[in-house]
């Protein structure tokens, strides 16, 4: 055979580096090494029971046996108009919601839909990692507009203004914000939601850690704030995240009839339904209240506050107090150029490979969110993990000279 085996298309795609680093860790755990991992973006909460159980009847029910509709089980598009209208005041028809294969197909389905070979795509940096991917494998063209820890993270329009050409079509915008735990306040998503209705410009909100702010910080959804963007504003959200449902695979994106029929129409001829038991177990999640998620919210914003404060007490290390979903990003750039066991780290990659091999940590280097100079820690693990790592980084880490 001549010519190349994979695609060119698919030969540049990265592997995920937030799977690579929780793959690493869990085989360094399996060979029975003590390894902390900040890697990977789950809550470490099993599934609260009421869900696991209505998924244990679904099992039995010969209807969930059988192919459903590819935009999901009608009473789950029903529970989640619902639900949205509850959650964060945007009013929906079911018509208007696609269940999808968690919130990443949502975003994959999103940018099928949305994009024409070389449309552009504003992209804030730090970024989660899988982003760019798909907004590449859709045709689009990310342009990232680079964020710092001295603007807490946040772009302003001003940089979104100066990033915009006339082939710009979507504005990818996420609060709160994975890596950084950045939780943008309602005027500023008021004054970015109305520049992109200006300008005509599509916005994908991705909303899935709606429910994890602290403090004072509040989660504002951009139609909502700015409702005369609905008709060019698609909405992804999930189970994962509320309700420690990472492995159920299922979120939806919400947006006007036309996009959700294209993306329906892609998903049929790619995925189909989601499984119906993980639907059912979906609409138990979303039908019900927020106590149990409230329970693992107050747990994180405990496990947020001691590491921010054991991270900062680190030398060279320095980090924002995350308003918003599950992550520290602290910059550990003060260590380049430092000697650690040896070895001379002059990146967070380096310093990464350096926190695994030497503490048995596990930290996801910013290179992955195009934001090199800084880790990405996930606080979704057990307290006494956390003090643990953090103790074993700062024990390492204070050995530089
Ligand atoms: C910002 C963001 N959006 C979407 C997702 C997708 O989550 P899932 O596909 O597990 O629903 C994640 C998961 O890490 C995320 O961090």
């Amino acid at each position: 055979m001549t010519g190349r085996r994979v695609s060119a298309r698919i030969a540049a795609v990265s592997p995920s580096a937030t799977l690579a680093v929780d793959a690493k860790a869990k085989a360094l755990k399996a060979q029975g090494e003590s390894v902390i991992g900040f890697g990977a973006g789950e809550p470490d909460f099993p599934t609260p029971e009421h869900i696991v159980v209505a998924a244990e009847a679904a099992c039995r029910d010969p209807k969930t046996h059988k192919y459903t509709p590819t935009a999901g089980l009608p009473e789950l598009r029903e529970a989640l108009a619902v639900k949205t209208k509850r959650d964060s005041g945007l009013e929906v028809t079911p018509a208007q919601i696609l269940v999808t294969n968690g919130g990443k197909q949502a975003i994959a389905n999103s940018f099928a839909a949305l994009c024409d070979p070389g449309d552009e795509v504003l992209v804030l940096a730090p970024y989660w990692t899988t982003y760019p991917e798909v907004i590449v494998l859709a045709g689009g063209v990310p342009v990232v507009i680079a964020t710092s820890a001295a603007s807490r993270f946040r772009a302003t329009v001003e940089q979104l203004e100066a990033a915009r050409t006339p082939r710009t079509k979507v504005l990818l915008f996420v609060s709160p914000s994975n890596p950084t735990g950045a939780v943008y306040p309602r005027h500023e998503i008021e004054a970015i939601g109305r520049w992109a209705v200006e300008h005509g410009l599509w916005v994908l909100t991705d909303e899935i850690y709606e429910h994890l702010v602290y403090g004072t910080a509040e989660h504002h959804s951009m139609p909502v704030v700015v409702p005369e963007l609905v008709d060019q504003c698609l909405v992804v959200n999930g189970v994962a995240k509320t309700y420690a449902m990472t492995g159920w695979r299922v979120g939806w994106m919400i947006g006007p009839t036309d996009m959700i029929t294209a993306a329906t129409n892609l998903q049929s001829h790619e995925t189909s339904n989601v499984a119906n038991v993980s639907q059912r177990a979906a609409l138990a999640a979303v039908s019900g209240d927020l106590t149990a998620a409230e329970e693992m919210r107050l747990a994180f914003d405990r496990r947020r506050l001691t590491i921010h404060t054991m991270l900062n007490e680190i030398d060279g290390v320095s980090c924002n107090l995350p308003e918003g979903a599950f992550y520290a990003f602290p910059s550990v750039e003060g260590l380049y150029g430092r000697t650690i066991r040896g070895r001379r780290s002059t990146s967070s990659a380096e310093l990464a490979d350096l926190a695994i091999d030497e503490a048995k940590v596990a930290v996801v280097p910013g290179e992955a969110f195009g934001a090199p100079g800084y880790f990405r820690m996930s606080y979704a693990l057990g307290d006494d993990d956390l003090v643990e790592g953090v103790s074993r980084l700062a024990k390492l880490f204070g050995e530089a000279s």
